[in-house]
């Protein structure tokens, strides 16, 4: 649909469906399949949750209806008070709080009011890939800032301003990382947060995995808890992950209050308001104890020594980085291959796993791949024993 006289944008034209979600349709049409491509946990919603949930259905009479656009005033009052648990600074639920569906939504509307065309932003790499379509879906330039290999996936401070021009708008940090499992260190994230003032730029915190953070949990570091970034910061949890709620499309974000007008009309041009029934589960999520969490987080730590000590095993395909968080690793292919397209591809046709292209996560990814563990044992033992099978031990 490409050409002068196509219905379809050259921007739209120009972006592919994520590598991610493509591989994971991709290996749905392989019976049989080990995927370790998608980092949809396994995990079932919370019991607690689903049995809320069933009483409000029954018992609210509103159930059906729209909530007001920036979320369900309950819910953004809970939503206000554990974040400012979190992070001590203070959160107004009226003045900051917004629920998406999802923070791919709400990363779409900040992202929606801080572009004009060519504008950029900056982005790890390698970084989540969609953050890279969206921000191109929005006619911006998405800018690489590599990540340093050699020392575990750091940041690498130092490069930063040199990155920054007068079209930046921007700095996009997720940590633990995904697709490496990196938790970066408190004192670069400062570094950060000190340039992004200095410069006048937003940093976008996109953050669904710090609740795993395994024996690493001390260091995670939320710049949105430093009072001086208060302007600079926009802060996006999801519930999608930590909660196993990634069909529910639910998140919050908390943004300065000059941006809270702004990110409304966006969303509210987009989508009115998250569902409904899905912002009572997330009320019930924030309002009960998260009694669910240690056994996730036990559960993946077991799944991750498993996926390294597989890893461990076939050095001639494989070189990583232990991942430090997140349920991702994303290790170099040393086996013979061109590209990491054409080696996961090839992995899935001979030996039906499927793993995701490293160069979906930007260009410091190519010649890697990104698996996720947040699957069953069973998956990552079979994935491994198929991969052994084929390029022996
Ligand atoms: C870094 C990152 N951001 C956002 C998302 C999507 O979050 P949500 O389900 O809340 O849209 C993911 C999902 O894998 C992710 O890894």
């Amino acid at each position: 649909m490409r050409g002068k006289n196509s219905l379809v944008s050259e921007t739209v034209a120009a972006l592919r469906i994520s590598a991610i979600k493509e591989m994971a349709m991709l290996s749905a049409t392989v019976e049989g399949a080990a995927s370790l491509t998608w980092g949809l946990p396994s995990f079932r919603t919370p019991a607690h949750i689903r049995r809320a949930v069933e009483a409000r259905l029954e018992s609210d009479p509103e159930i059906g209806k729209y909530a007001l656009p920036d979320g369900l005033p309950e819910l953004r009052a809970v939503v206000a008070e554990h974040h400012q648990r979190a992070t001590g600074t203070t959160t107004d639920p009226d003045e900051n709080v917004i629920i998406t569906a999802g923070n791919m939504q709400g990363l779409n509307a900040i992202f929606h009011v801080l572009l004009d065309p060519g504008d950029e932003i900056i982005l790890t790499d390698p970084g989540f890939a969609s953050h890279f379509h969206q921000i191109r879906l929005c006619r911006g330039v998405p800018v690489p800032w590599r990540l340093d290999e050699a020392c575990g996936w750091s940041l690498d401070v130092e490069a930063l301003p040199s990155l920054v021009t007068e079209r930046t708008k921007a700095i996009v940090l997720v940590s633990p990382s995904n697709p490496t499992g990196k938790i970066f260190a408190e004192h670069e994230l400062r570094r950060v947060g000190q340039i992004a003032k200095e410069r006048n730029l937003l940093v976008v915190l996109d953050d669904p995995y710090s609740p795993f953070a395994y024996e690493n949990a001390a260091r995670v570091f939320n710049l949105a808890s430093v009072p001086e970034l208060s302007e600079h910061v926009s802060y996006h949890f999801t519930f999608s992950k930590s909660y196993a709620m990634s069909g529910w499309r639910l998140a919050y974000m908390i943004v300065p209050a000059a941006l809270k007008g702004e990110v409304l009309k966006v969303h509210d041009a987009t989508l009115i308001c998250a569902p409904r029934i899905s912002q009572l589960a997330g009320y019930a999520a924030l309002t009960q104890r998260p009694v669910h969490l240690s056994e996730f987080e036990s559960e993946l730590a077991k799944r991750r020594a498993l996926i390294c000590e597989r890893l461990d095993r076939v050095p001639h395909v494989f070189e990583y980085v232990r991942p430090e968080g997140a349920y991702y690793v994303f290790p170099r292919i040393v086996a013979d291959h061109k590209d990491s397209a054409e080696f996961a591809i090839r992995l899935l046709e001979d030996t039906k796993v499927a793993v995701t292209p490293g160069s979906a996560f930007g260009p410091t990814g190519e010649h890697h791949v990104r698996m996720a563990y947040c699957v069953s044992d069973d998956v990552i033992e079979t994935a491994f024993d198929r991969i052994e099978n084929r390029f022996g031990l």
